[in-house]
């Protein structure tokens, strides 16, 4: 028997998912079929439920429905909780809907594992304050960093999720101009903008990176001529070397949603960079 599981989306057809997972598949030898979905505001709800009542066993959610998702589970685990969003849903037998959400684990996973860099102790400036970085305050201040900063075009939108977020720990909040004049470097800069998606980036002051700091981009391209996003290459101009796109946090993301459903977690270190950049 073949499990089933699908992606929803809007736009889903580029996504790398379905050949991680078909990868992931391979390597634990399991028989797993996994497809993009593309979804729409209004069917999201129907869609998740006809690809379970066709036997299918999960599914990931990406953008924009995250947020419709957790409003869709029965039941949520404490990262889904907490972002209010759901990227995984398990169907469980008795017909319910679990929810849970591995962009946090996938994060923590890919930073502090692969990349090899320690948060706890450390400045650490996010810019964006969507979707994207709710999902990845909780787990970032778990971590304990010494100081945490959302950076955002409008300001109001920061202030918003540090208050959200303020029983786990303290955020500051910035504009860009208040960013450049404050002057202060950082030990971690994370774009979690949707900017990249445009080609663009948004403008993050120069001061804000060392040449030690570590450039993070929740976002990548899919260009060989071109591998480098917009923020990575404006951290590279500034004197960044430690740059770093969000395919291994893509890698990551799936291998706990792969654990969710089948019980086993890939190894995902025998997917080299190069084997993903060739997706
Ligand atoms: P999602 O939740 O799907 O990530 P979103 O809520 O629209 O999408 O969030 C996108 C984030 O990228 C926001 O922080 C947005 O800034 P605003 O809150 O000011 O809209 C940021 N963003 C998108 N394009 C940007 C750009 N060109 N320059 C700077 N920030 C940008």
């Amino acid at each position: 028997m073949i499990n089933r599981y699908t992606l929803f989306g809007n736009p889903v057809e580029h996504s790398l998912s379905p050949r991680i997972h078909q990868l992931f598949g391979e390597q634990t030898q399991r028989r797993v079929e996994y497809t993009a979905t593309l979804s729409s505001e209004e069917s999201f709800a129907a869609d998740v439920e006809s690809f379970r009542d066709a036997g299918g066993r999960g599914c990931n959610i990406t953008v924009p429905f995250k947020s419709q998702a957790f409003e869709l589970c029965d039941t949520v685990s404490e990262a889904a909780r907490i972002a209010g969003a759901c990227n995984t849903i398990k169907f469980l037998a008795d017909g319910t809907l679990a929810g849970h959400n591995t962009d946090g684990s996938g994060l923590l996973q890919d930073l502090k594992v692969t990349i090899g860099f320690e948060i706890t102790g450390k400045n650490v400036l996010i810019i964006g304050a969507g979707g994207a970085t709710r999902g990845a305050l909780f787990p970032l201040l778990a971590q304990q960093p010494s100081r945490l900063v959302i950076a955002n075009r409008t300001l109001q939108r920061a202030e918003q999720l540090a208050k959200e977020f303020a029983d786990y720990g303290e955020i500051e909040t910035f504009d860009f101009e208040q960013l450049a004049a404050l002057g202060d470097a950082f030990d971690l800069v994370l774009n979690a903008t949707s900017a990249g998606l445009h080609g663009e980036t948004a403008p993050v002051p120069q001061a804000v990176f060392t040449t030690d700091s570590c450039a993070y981009d929740f976002s990548y391209t899919r260009s060989i001529e071109n591998p480098q996003t917009a923020f990575l290459k404006l951290a590279e101009s500034y004197g960044c070397t430690n740059i770093n796109n969000g395919l291994g946090m893509l890698l990551e993301q799936a291998a706990d949603a792969f654990f969710i459903w089948e019980d086993v977690r890939p190894k995902t270190r025998l997917i080299g960079p190069q084997v993903l950049a060739n997706l």
